[in-house]
């Protein structure tokens, strides 16, 4: 008998992949780093309502437990055959979608980045994450010109003080109860922080769900404008560490659901009238290969007719290509909504 059972009404792509000979393969492997099956799918045994349940806990997790992450990544991200990822960092220069500032109120792109020689969050010891951490902030120091900013750390500075700063809305909280369940919240707030540009348009989170989470932000419909300052602080901080990457997965990441570009951009955009025709709207996303997430993030709702809407597709595609679709699919967008 198998010892993970996972609940009857989990719909998870961990649940459906993991037959019971993947199980016996791998039950007793482990990456050098000492991680297990066991361990990976533990947060998807805990919540039955998780989408994916499985996540890695070092570079080398891809590949000791590739019989289970390949299905599930074949499923999430698309046919995967002869699969070998291109990355394209490349500036961009697209026409401003909505320089009225009508409906689009705010744009956020974001990569995340693990270091390929430390195990990642949901499996990191807590003095490998002040290491790792020490060693994060000595390479920001090097960023400069609109880049340059400080580092926030939420283990040194004063809780209070930290909230009282203007900068509070930049901060990250703890993780949901599926990075809990994972590890990823362990010794929280230790060795975890933000790093935040004085011009407030670039952040970077240090541990949190990986162990960089490199975020360009800023209230307009410019996407080249917030790509291109991705673009800068990306090719800074790789002249500096030495990421984790697979030929043909891209970068990896903590969930599989990250992997390839590992990036999402997305905007704040009001809908009143899509708000009401909500098949309309789904129909332009889908043919757009683009999401909808809620006002405040993954899993929440839409408040006054804010939706989230980002890029779908992170592996089998460029950044710039992402960010080229991105801008084609919110153009249809608007167009919809002012044809209503
Ligand atoms: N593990 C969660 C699930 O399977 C989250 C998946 C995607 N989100 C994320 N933050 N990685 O539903």
């Amino acid at each position: 008998m198998n010892s993970f059972v996972f609940l009857e009404k989990s719909n998870s792509l961990v649940k459906k992949h993991l037959s019971s000979k993947i199980y016996k393969a791998l039950e007793h492997k482990q990456t050098d780093s000492g991680f297990t099956l066991e361990k990976a799918i533990h947060s998807g045994l805990e919540n039955p309502d998780s989408t994916i349940g499985i996540y890695a806990g070092d570079s080398q997790s891809y590949q000791t437990f590739s019989p289970i992450f390949d299905p599930i990544i074949q499923e999430y991200h698309g046919e995967l055959e002869n699969l070998k990822h291109k990355s394209d960092i490349r500036e961009l220069n697209l026409p401003v979608l909505d320089p009225e500032g009508k409906y689009i109120q705010s744009t956020r792109i974001r990569v995340a980045r693990n270091l390929k020689s430390f195990s990642f969050p949901c499996h990191i010891a807590l003095s490998q994450r002040h290491a790792l951490e020490k060693k994060i902030i000595a390479v920001l120091n090097y960023l400069s010109g609109n880049l340059e900013g400080n580092y926030y750390s939420f283990e040194h500075s004063d809780k209070k003080k930290l909230n009282q700063l203007e900068t509070k809305n930049f901060w990250f909280q703890k993780g949901d109860r599926f990075q809990d369940a994972a590890g990823i919240n362990s010794d929280f707030p230790k060795g975890r922080g933000v790093y935040l540009s004085f011009d407030q348009k670039l952040m970077v989170w240090v541990n949190e769900e990986d162990h960089l989470r490199i975020i360009s932000l800023e209230k307009t419909s410019d996407l080249s404008k917030v790509y291109n300052r991705l673009c800068q602080c990306i090719s800074a901080l790789n002249q500096h560490l030495d990421f984790a990457w697979d030929k043909r997965y891209g970068n990896l990441t903590s969930c599989p659901t990250n992997i390839g570009t590992s990036m999402r951009a997305g905007v704040h955009i009001q809908l009143k009238k899509l708000e009401h025709k909500k098949k309309l709207l789904l129909n332009i996303t889908q043919a757009c290969n683009l999401q909808i997430r809620g006002t405040s993030g993954e899993k929440t709702k839409i408040k006054n007719a804010v939706f989230d809407i980002s890029n779908r597709q992170r592996l089998g595609i460029s950044e710039s290509g992402i960010i080229q679709n991105l801008h084609a699919g919110l153009l249809a967008i608007i167009k919809a909504e002012k044809s209503l």
